[in-house]
């Protein structure tokens, strides 16, 4: 996928601004606060449907606007034209067209344009509860499977349901829980099945993803936890059902799984250094942009916010030449240190576009 034309109008501090970026490397430069995270967040809005950061669309509405229009110019691998319309006005909500069209539900979109995001934000996959990690694995199946989508949303419904149930204590008739655990089940084990098939294919991706970026310095892994590993749903909840009356919720299930990861066998949360740690995520992130081409036979846009964040020269040359490289498409990197980018991306004999942010205003520039 190309992006070949961004517009924004009144989207966060950018009040109106249009890109024309090249089909390789794209570069935003400008100073902390300029817009820069702001523009590729445009365009990851263009594809999820929402921010990347945890925003509200009323939040992403510059201040002051009544509403905010997005609209993106794309070429398909397959050399087709296609045009994504994202407007929010206050009062009125969302709406989202594809090609002209309003999409009846939003979640149709998600995979349609696919998308890839390093930012430093990411930093929360290592450092906070599993929570988190499964925000991250949720969007990032979503974008592969309509109807995971579909089953995490309705496995939410039921367990919210069960747990209503679950208050009641000694008054609940055990027929009623019964009626529920069988849907939840099922929709437990296709949430963690789909899970566990993308981890394990994910997960030797990253591992030599890693390697390349880091050289051959410290080997990492990926890995899946859930109870739902080792026993059936079915038996977990069978087992749990006093215990989940007696805590008034459910205690065990896919909504209490987790990504585990280690850097030479040992938490990368507490054993990782810094720079370890951004390497890690960009193996992730790289590993589900070439799982993401590979299912959906369409190149991901690759968004890198904040590319110098924490990493040393050799990691960075290593990671701009892969990315750079026949597997990858269409690139956006930001940095607010103008020089050190150019340096490296010439220092890599690469080509590249240049734009410049100053004050939410793009300009293009010579290079
Ligand atoms: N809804 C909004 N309306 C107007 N301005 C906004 C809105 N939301 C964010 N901003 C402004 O956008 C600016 C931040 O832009 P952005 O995060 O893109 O900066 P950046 O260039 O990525 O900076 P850094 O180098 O620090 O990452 C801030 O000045 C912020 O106040
Ligand atoms: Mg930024």
């Amino acid at each position: 996928m190309k992006l070949q034309r961004l517009s924004l109008l009144n989207f966060k501090n950018i009040e109106e601004c249009e890109l024309l970026p090249t089909e390789g490397i794209n570069c935003i430069v400008g100073s902390n606060g300029a817009g820069k995270t702001n523009v590729v967040d445009a365009v990851h809005y263009l594809s999820m449907s929402k921010s990347s950061l945890p925003m509200t669309d009323g939040q992403c509405l510059r201040h002051g606007a009544p509403f905010f229009m997005l609209q993106g110019d794309y070429t398909t691998d397959g050399e087709m034209g296609v045009t994504v319309n994202c407007s929010f006005k206050k009062g009125e909500g969302k709406s989202l067209k594809f090609c002209g069209k309003e999409y009846p539900r939003l979640a149709d979109h998600i995979g349609v344009i696919p998308v890839v995001m390093v930012s430093p934000s990411d930093g929360a996959l290592v450092v906070e509860a599993a929570e988190e990690r499964r925000r991250w694995l949720n969007a990032f199946i979503s974008q592969l499977d309509h109807s995971y989508l579909d089953a995490t949303m309705r496995y939410n419904r039921l367990l919210a349901e069960r747990n209503t149930l679950l208050k009641q204590g000694e008054m609940l008739p055990p027929e009623l829980l019964e009626v529920i655990d069988e849907q939840l089940m099922e929709l437990g084990e296709r949430v963690a099945g789909v899970r566990r098939e993308v981890l394990a294919r994910l997960a030797p991706l990253v591992e030599t993803i890693y390697t390349q970026i880091a050289g051959e310095r410290e080997s990492v892994e990926l890995a899946y936890r859930s109870e739902l590993n080792t026993s059936p749903y079915g038996e977990i909840l069978v087992r749990n059902r006093q215990k989940d009356m007696i805590m008034g919720f459910t205690t065990a299930g896919p909504h209490r799984d987790d990504v585990v990861m280690t850097i030479g066998g040992y938490p990368l949360r507490k054993f990782g250094s810094q720079g370890q740690q951004k390497s890690f995520l960009l193996a992730l992130k790289l590993a589900q942009y070439n799982l993401l081409h590979e299912r959906l036979g369409e190149r991901p846009l690759l968004l890198l916010d904040d590319l110098f964040d924490k990493l040393d020269e050799e990691r960075l040359s290593r990671l701009v030449e892969l990315t750079s490289g026949e597997e990858y498409g269409q690139v956006f990197i930001t940095d607010c240190n103008r020089e050190r980018l150019i340096s490296v991306l010439k220092g890599c004999n690469l080509e590249f576009r240049l734009f410049s942010v100053e004050g939410g205003e793009v300009k293009t520039e010579e290079v």
